[in-house]
């Protein structure tokens, strides 16, 4: 059985974003593979958490992890910091990645850009540890949203150089994976790329958003003055709304709204309030379901240990192996 890895950093609540692009996948691939699904705790400390913020982001995400339909009988759930195999593997991979590569990738450039005052060595060699994740169960399918794509790539080539330098083939090479085989980005409302925990308020729509929120966020989404008879092409802001709809609404209700857009009759009032339903609607039973589970702290407790000596069963098999590759001592 194929082996599958994928994480969510413990930085704040999980918004539609996260859902679509990477956790409805998670539960669809519990029925059919061998799946690690863990909380990146130590991703998260690139940006300096308190520690009372770093446990309430960890918690939130566990709850909405379950809340959301990952069962902890079907699949190991973790916290990345309870495994520190992992923060050893990461430490080899690193004296085979070189700062070129590594200033070289997106998301490091646009976390530099965001944060000039903290460019610390830990987000220069953020795809080393996002691939150590990976690789120390020998992941092969790794469920993420479209912005994952260039780390997935990154993984493969740490992969690949370790066995080639130790001549051995030892680590498979991962691929970034989606159900539809189109990682998808999930725009925010604000009428410009991505939906986004740092995006700006109002920017993203959360699972635990109360329906009177959600229909306040939607109300406000940026839109523009209409449809005109000489430009009938849809601009981002509009395009982005029809986006969020092929994700919670009916074909029959897009199709609708397309039709009102393209004879020019569409009410933006409308299409947001239909949007704004739908959006309650979908996120209903995992809204339903976090207080339950968060008032829960011994079942929550239980999840994460349990999820904790699963994951290290196989990340220590690997740390094993890999040290006896390297060539560490025997004797
Ligand atoms: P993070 O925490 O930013 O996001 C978690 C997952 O949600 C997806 N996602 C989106 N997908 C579509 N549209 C969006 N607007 C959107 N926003 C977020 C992300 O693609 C991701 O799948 N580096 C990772 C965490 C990580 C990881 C790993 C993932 C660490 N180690 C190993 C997979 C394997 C990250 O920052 O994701």
């Amino acid at each position: 059985m194929e082996t599958v890895v994928s994480g969510i950093r413990s930085t704040g609540n999980l918004h539609l974003g996260n859902y679509y692009g990477a956790i409805q996948n998670f539960v669809k691939m519990q029925h059919e593979y061998n799946c690690y699904f863990f909380i990146a705790d130590l991703h998260s400390l690139t940006t300096h958490p308190t520690p009372d913020n770093l446990h309430s982001n960890v918690k939130s995400v566990l709850i909405e992890y379950l809340a959301a339909g990952i069962d902890p009988d079907k699949a190991t759930i973790y916290v990345q910091s309870d495994v520190p195999e992992v923060a050893e593997l990461y430490l080899y991979l690193n004296m085979n990645a070189y700062l070129g590569e590594l200033e070289r990738s997106t998301s490091f450039k646009d976390k530099v850009r965001a944060h000039p005052d903290n460019v610390n060595a830990g987000l220069l060699t953020y795809p080393v540890l996002m691939a150590a994740d990976i690789l120390i169960h020998r992941a092969t399918k790794v469920p993420v949203g479209k912005d994952q794509e260039q780390h997935l790539e990154m993984a493969r080539t740490f992969g690949n150089r370790f066995n080639r330098l130790y001549k051995h083939e030892y680590f498979p090479e991962p691929y970034a994976f989606n159900f539809s085989n189109n990682l998808v980005k999930i725009p925010g409302l604000d009428g410009k790329g991505k939906m986004g925990k740092s995006e700006g308020e109002g920017n993203a729509i959360f699972l635990s958003d109360t329906p009177e929120a959600i229909r306040k966020k939607v109300m406000r989404a940026v839109t523009d003055s209409g449809p005109t008879v000489e430009n009938q092409q849809k601009p981002e802001e509009i395009q982005n709304l029809f986006d969020l709809m092929k994700v919670v609404s009916t074909p029959d209700t897009i199709a609708h709204f397309d039709n009102l857009y393209n004879t020019m009759q569409i009410r933006y009032g409308d299409l947001k309030k239909q949007l704004a339903e739908d959006m309650v609607n979908a996120t209903a039973p995992i809204r339903e379901r976090i207080n339950d589970i968060a008032a829960n702290a011994d079942y929550l407790r239980k999840v994460a240990s349990q999820g904790a000596e699963k994951a290290r069963e196989s990340a220590s098999k690997t740390i094993k192996e890999v040290r006896e590759i390297i060539g560490f001592r025997d004797f």
